[in-house]
């Protein structure tokens, strides 16, 4: 059987950031509440110049530039944040990284567990035909109503990744557990901006999906709690992946004490604390995380992966991490990024919160305001123009 997985690796997310620290004071809470309570410091918040389109465009670009364009079969973009009812996201991004048109271009949907489905598809892809490649790109922009349970749990980020035959990164087994049930605990109908959320019904939903996902996976797989090294979780917010994590490992009947588990979890959480919930791309940030922050190597560790999508689709599988695997990685890239973003004020956040692009498609020319490489430049005919600047 074709080895298959991760080739590529690499995120993106806004230029700004809210710090929680703020959002608390303005909002009369304890800001132990955000740091301690949900685990989270700051969240990245996008420019109304920026958008799903963009973050993705800015993921993929660097990958894109390392590699042979016409190997790669498909895009396939995974959000909830669609610009069209009808277009596939992934065409925008197709025009903006140059693709050849022999490539397809498609967008996925289920809450932020579309992005794993992806995976999924892509690896049957590439088991069809080990030649070719898929980039996937997970892209979204986390939005909550002003003054509610999920204002800090906010954030924005896409990651795109690269699946091939021996892959350099992580090799994926096949072998995954699922837990698919109709339940709502979050969903956006599409008259609404921001989604109706059952927060507290929504936490018991993922942990349920969770314990039964992991179990699945072991029997399917034969692999134990104790034979994996690290693992990767869904992160809507930080404490989230812990509880669950928590349950996963009582459920699972694991000996290993408490410290033990919660230090497991530290690498994931870096990037995490700092972007917010980025919905589809959450995960895979929470993986770069992983890579790029573990202080131990890596090499021939077995990770294994809980995406969540609400309403809901689980799914744990696993991959084992390849030998050189540091060589391909943006370590110092995605580091920098976070660095250099600039703070919002309270009022800047609200601007950018209450930003609206026409309704009627008449044109709009957007104030240039993102330092990332793509944007949002004007809206014509009711269609979006983006542009790509040069730096
Ligand atoms: P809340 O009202 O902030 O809840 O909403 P809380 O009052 O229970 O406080 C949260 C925690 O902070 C509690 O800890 C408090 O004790 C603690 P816990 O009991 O849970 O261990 N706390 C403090 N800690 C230290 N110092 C203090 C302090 N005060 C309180 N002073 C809720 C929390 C999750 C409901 C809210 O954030 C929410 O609605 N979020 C949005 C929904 C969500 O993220 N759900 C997660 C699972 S669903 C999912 O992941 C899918 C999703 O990504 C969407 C998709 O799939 O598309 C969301």
């Amino acid at each position: 059987m074709t080895k298959v997985g991760i080739d590529a690796i690499n995120f993106y997310t806004s230029d700004f950031y809210l710090n929680l620290e703020e959002l608390a004071k303005e909002r009369g809470v304890d800001s132990d509440k955000f740091k301690i309570g949900i685990g989270q410091e700051r969240m990245s918040f996008p420019s109304p110049d920026e958008d799903i389109v963009t973050m993705a465009a800015n993921a993929a670009y660097p990958i894109v530039q390392n590699c042979d364009k016409s190997k790669i079969s498909t895009i396939m973009l995974a959000t909830e944040t669609g610009v069209d009812q009808s277009k596939a996201a992934s065409i925008f991004v197709h025009e903006l990284l140059g693709m050849p048109s022999t490539t397809r271009a498609v967008e996925l949907k289920q809450a932020c567990y579309s992005g794993t489905a992806g995976v999924q598809m892509a690896c049957a892809l590439v088991e069809r035909n080990p030649e070719e490649q898929v980039l996937l790109i997970m892209s979204d922009i986390a939005k909550y109503d002003l003054d509610s349970p999920g204002e800090p749990t906010q954030g924005c980020g896409a990651v795109a990744i690269l699946i091939s035959a021996n892959p350099s990164i992580l090799e994926l087994s096949p072998k995954t557990g699922i837990h698919t049930e109709s339940s709502h605990d979050f969903w956006r109908p599409n008259y609404r901006q921001t989604p109706v959320v059952d927060g507290k019904y929504s936490t018991l939903v993922y942990i349920k999906a969770a314990k039964k996902a992991f179990a699945q996976l072991t029997e399917k797989s034969g692999v134990a709690f104790d034979e994996i090294d690290n693992f990767c979780y869904h992160l809507p917010f930080s404490t989230m992946g812990v509880k669950a994590h928590l349950k996963v490992a009582k459920s699972a009947k694991t000996e290993k004490p408490k410290e033990e588990l919660l230090k497991q979890l530290d690498p994931i959480l870096i990037y995490n604390k700092e972007i917010g919930n980025s919905y589809t791309a959450s995960i895979y940030i929470a993986l770069c995380s992983l890579l790029d922050n573990s202080e131990t190597d890596l090499t021939g560790q077995k990770v294994a992966l809980f995406s969540f999508g609400s309403g809901c689709v689980g799914e744990f599988f696993y991959g084992t991490v390849v030998e050189g695997y540091k060589e391909k990685l943006h370590t110092e890239a995605h580091k920098a990024q976070l660095l250099n973003r600039t703070e919002l004020s309270f009022s800047e956040y609200l601007r950018f919160y209450q930003f609206k692009l026409p309704q009627d498609g008449s044109t709009f020319q957007l104030e240039h305001e993102t330092r990332g490489m793509f944007r949002l430049a004007e809206i014509k005919d009711h269609y979006r123009v983006y542009s790509k600047c040069e730096r």
